[in-house]
């Protein structure tokens, strides 16, 4: 029994170290990779906006509801913008109103933006 126990740790002690030697660079290369940028209201949320939510939300273009068009305003509705476009057509409070529903993408982002705290750059 005893004369086992010299090869088992050895197997043990090699399968330990190649898989080490295995996740080393996978792990340094993954602390290295630049953090994924968080999803803004300039970048990321603006244009998205002025391509479906124009007229209404858009002084500038003679909408007279919630104003999307500046950050300072806009920030109030992030929660309810998220609420609004997740709806359905048909259904009351459903956002972008008389225009077809958003793409899973599209509501994503608006996701990602409220979800990650409303950043303005
Ligand atoms: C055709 C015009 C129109 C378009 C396009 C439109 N909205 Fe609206 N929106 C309205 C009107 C009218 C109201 C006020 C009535 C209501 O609250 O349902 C409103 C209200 C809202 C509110 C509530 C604001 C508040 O004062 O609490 C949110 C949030 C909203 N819209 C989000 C959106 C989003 C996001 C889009 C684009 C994806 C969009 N809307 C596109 C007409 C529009």
């Amino acid at each position: 029994m005893k004369q086992l126990f010299a090869p088992i740790t050895l197997v043990t002690l090699i399968i330990f170290v190649s898989c080490a030697k295995k996740t080393g660079p996978a792990n340094s290369s993954a602390a290295e990779a630049p953090k994924p940028k968080a999803t803004s209201y300039t970048t990321d949320v603006l244009p998205l906006l002025q391509a479906r939510c124009t007229p209404c939300h858009f002084p500038s273009k003679g909408g007279n509801k919630a104003n999307f068009e500046t950050y300072a305003t806009v920030s109030k509705f992030g929660a309810a913008m998220l609420e609004r476009v997740q709806k359905n057509p048909g259904e009351r409070g459903f956002m972008p109103m008389r225009n077809p529903k958003l793409s899973e993408a599209e509501i994503a982002t608006i996701k990602k933006w409220v979800e990650g705290g409303l950043a303005e750059n």
